[in-house]
Order: C-alpha cells, then structure tokens, then sequence
C-alpha cells in the first residue's frame, strides 16, 4: 500500500463505526421526511416498495460504498481515483454535493435549536405558521437573491457549525466516533419517551390507523416506487459518498456486508418508530379539532414547525417537555448526519493535498461553514433552502448514484473484485444477488426516477417559482457541482498520494490482510 496510506485514522471499534454510519443515516430525512412520505403513498401498502428499495438497492449500495471505501482507503475522490483516473470526477461530484447539502442541512438544524427554545411556553403562541414565517424567518415576499440578515437564525447557525466542526477536528475517533457514541444512544432515548408519550395521547390510534392503513392500489403506482427509491437514498445516506469515507477508515479486517445490513436495518428502524412518533401526535390533533389527518399533515418544513408546534400547544400537559423532546431530536439527529457531509469534504482535501486535519477543517471546513452563514439566515433564506435542496436531491444525490453504478460496474467492471474484497472479511457472503441488483435493477430505478423528475421539471416551475431564480439557485447549483468536479479531476494529483498503478499490486488478498 502507498506509504502516505500507512498512518491513516482509524475507527477505534466496529461498533463506532457502526453508530458514525447510523448516526449519518439517521437525520432530518427519518423525523420529518418519511412519515409524510409514507403516509402520502399508499401508508402501510407503501412499507413493500420501502423494503424492497431497501434491499434491492440500498443495503447494494451501501455495500458497494463499503467496499470501495474499505479496498482502496480513501476519501471518495481517492478511491475512485484508483479504478480509472476519470473516474475520481464521481468522487469530487459527491464532494461538492456534501458542500451544497451541508450548507443548508446546518440551518434546518439552527431552526431547530430556536425552537428547543422556543418550546419553553410555547412562544410560537396561536399562529405557529405566521411565526415562523414572519416573526422568526422573517421571509421575503417573493423568491430573491440575499437582501438582508435575520440574526436570530445567524446565532444559532454559528453554534451548528462550531460544535460540527469542533467535532471533526478532533478526528475520526476521538471526535466523530466519541460524539456519536454520545449522541445515537441519547437520541434513541430522547425519541423512544417521545414516542411512548405520543402513543397515549388521546386519538394516537386514528393517526396511526391512517399511517398504516394500507391502499394496496398504491402499490401498482410507478410514482410511489420512485418516492419509495428516493426515500432509501436519502436516508440512508448512500449516493453522497459518505459511506466510502467512512469506511476508508475502517480496519483491514472488518466486516462490510455485515455492518451494510445492521446499519440499514437501524435506519429503517428508526424510520417506522419516527413514523409512529409523528402520527400518533397528529391524530390526537385530527381527533382533537374534528378533522381528517390529511388536514394536518404537511411535508417537511410544515410538519416539524408549524404543525407539530400547533399540537405541542394544545397538549393536555407536558407541553414543553414534548416541544423540548421533539426539537432536541431533531437537533441530535441532523447534527451527526451533518458531521459526516462535512467530514466527507474535510477527509478529500485532506487526500489530496496532505494538508494536517486541522488546517484542512479550518480552511475547508470553514469555507463551507462561511457559505451557509451567508447564504441562508437571510429574508431569502427559505427559498433558496428549497429550491437548492430539490434540484441537488433530484439531479445531483441520484443521478451521481447512477454514474457511479453504471461506471464501476458496466464501464470499469469492478463488481466481481469488490464482491471479492468485501467476502474476504464479512460474516455474511455476498451472492450473485448482490451484482444483479446493483448493475441492473438499481441502473433502472434511477434512470426512470431522474427522467420522470426532469420530465416534471420541464413542464412546470418548480413551486412556481421564477425561472431566473431557479436557474441560478436550482439548474445553476446542479452545473456548478459538475464543473467543479471536472476542474478538481484536471488538477494533477500529486506523486505523494497513490496512483491507479500502485494498486495493481494489491490483490484481494492483501487488501484485506
Ligand atoms: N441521511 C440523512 C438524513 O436522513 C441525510 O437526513
């Protein structure tokens, strides 16, 4: 192996690896994302497509990040770097796309942090909707670039990013490890009161029979297997080349099929119970003001801060220990999925230029944390969060997905040899299964998601907004990612880091000795 390989962290046991990569994959997504998405396609019947993205290509792919990460120890651009020297442009894609995503993610996050606050008395008072809108986001009238600051989401913002980055600088394992160490356990006890509190709310079982009540219909709906796909993808963190990341800092002898399945299962997991969580708190508000469920659930944004503040008011007690609970998760949640976006630019930089972890997450690190400050607590910060999370999600995550699967597999023809590598040190085998699904069936799903989405898109505005602005804060953001990713990939490498040629000499064997 390249000597500069030699002194590479490493996680200090398999079981924080395992809680980094499920704390990566437990996030916003799994709280605010999936129980509207559930509920909005086919509610219990839609569990079948779920399952079978998770299995068909998932818990694939996320083996197949695993084993590249693990074979060729390195950030994604260095470990795609070894397999054809075109093709580190992936890894650099995904890069940049950690960079875009980790700039909003962060102030999602800062939100929450207010509105832990917030929960105390419930400030939001009778109109959750109007305060966060006008009081706390102050949001402009119409989509725009930046006009002014709003310092109540600033301050909060700054925090996000010095307890991340703090973390990081700290290192694999005393930083990444120890914090989510700390902080998967405390957010599966902060949910689990959570979510036994929601159960015996008066009308838990009308939100909970609507959640699960299964339209079997749906499950012939093209459209519900894309949102099922979509779903998977971006929960579990698989496509944004966090994943490899990780597991270049794994031991040689570890476990990839094996810790692929656990960690997957875990998210999914989480997922149902968040589902549960959520709906059994909006029946009692359906129950409580005499209307359907639909009326009260909302996506995303909605849901987290406008219709769950409204319930958390009207709680027969506890109110501000349910507000605290709820927002605290969140908070827990998204900030260990943040670290990872964030360490996936760090752990790149510092591949390929040498640079120490501190400099790399200071000059990195911070560069990322200046443009989110100041692009998104500003009047304009809502839309532009909107518009750059769906264009990046629909046409960056997916599509990147896509040609990662289609060049590794059919152009590069690494399957065979990475089935091999993860065999040679996972508990559970991976059979002919595992190349089936990841170079056909996975290829099919996301080429037909990315062309229905575009399909979409070229017929409607998305939400309506001007196409200049979405030409710059949607289409702009998605060619920006690819340009980026080209220039890095025409910048030489220098000799200090291994070449596509030092890795012909490593067999399967002694890649995992
Ligand atoms: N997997 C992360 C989430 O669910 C990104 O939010």
């Amino acid at each position: 192996m390249a000597a500069n390989t030699v002194g590479r962290e490493q996680w200090g046991t398999r079981a924080g690896f395992l809680l980094a990569a499920i704390g990566s994959a437990i996030g916003l997504g799994n709280i605010w994302r999936f129980p509207y998405i559930a509920y909005d396609n086919g509610g219990g019947a839609f569990l079948v497509p779920y399952l079978v993205a998770l299995f068909t290509a998932g818990i694939p792919l996320l083996i197949m990040e695993y084993a590249i990460g693990h074979r060729y120890r390195g950030a994604a651009p260095r470990a795609f770097l070894p397999m054809a020297r075109p093709a580190q442009a992936i890894g650099w894609w995904q890069v940049a796309m950690c960079f875009v995503i980790a700039t909003y993610y962060a102030v999602i996050i800062a939100w929450a942090v207010r509105y832990v606050g917030f929960s105390v008395g419930q400030q939001w008072g009778d109109n959750p909707e109007q305060f966060l809108m006008s009081d706390f986001l102050q949001t402009a009238d119409s989509p725009g670039m930046v006009s002014s600051y709003v310092a109540g989401v600033a301050w909060p913002l700054v925090g996000v990013w010095v307890v991340t980055l703090g973390i990081i600088a700290f290192g694999i394992r005393r930083g990444v490890e120890t914090a989510n160490k700390i902080f998967i356990p405390l957010l599966v006890a902060l949910f689990l009161i959570l979510v036994v509190r929601a159960l015996f709310l008066p009308g838990a079982e009308v939100g909970l029979n609507a959640l699960f009540s299964p339209d079997w219909s749906a499950i012939t709906d093209g459209q519900v297997w894309i949102a099922a796909y979509g779903q998977i993808f971006f929960s579990l963190s698989v496509g944004f080349g966090i994943m490899i990341t990780y597991a270049s800092y794994l031991r040689r002898r570890s476990d990839l099929s094996g810790s692929a399945i656990v960690a997957g299962l875990s998210n999914s997991s989480f997922e149902i119970l968040a589902g549960i969580g959520v709906f059994a708190t909006v029946g009692f508000m359906a129950a409580q003001s005499g209307v359907g469920v639909n009326e009260v659930v909302t996506d995303g944004i909605g849901l987290a801060f406008v219709a769950f503040p409204q319930i958390i008011s009207t709680l027969p007690g506890g109110a501000t220990l349910f507000g605290l609970l709820f927002f605290a998760s969140l908070v827990v949640a998204g900030v260990s999925s943040l670290i990872s976006l964030v360490q996936v630019i760090v752990s790149s930089v510092q591949d390929r230029t040498g640079m120490s972890r501190g400099l790399s997450v200071a000059i990195v690190g911070g560069a990322t944390a200046l443009a989110s400050i100041l692009l998104f607590p500003t009047r304009e910060g809502l839309y532009i969060l909107d518009a750059v999370d769906h264009f990046i999600n629909q046409y960056g995550i997916a599509l990147a997905a896509l040609v990662a699967v289609i060049v590794v597999g059919w152009l590069l023809r690494k399957f065979g040899m990475l089935r091999e590598h993860a065999n040679a040190t996972s508990a559970v085998p991976l059979g002919i299964w595992w190349p089936i699904t990841l170079g056909v069936i996975t290829p099919i799903i996301l080429g037909w998601m990315t062309w229905d989405s575009l399909r979409t898109e070229l017929s409607t505005n998305y939400e309506d907004y001007p196409t200049s602005f979405l030409l710059i804060a949607g289409w702009g953001v998605v060619i920006a990612v690819i340009v980026i990713a080209v220039i890095m990939t025409l910048i030489p490498w220098r000799r200090t880091v291994p070449q596509p040629e030092d890795f012909h000499l490593n067999t399967v064997e002694s890649g995992s000795r």
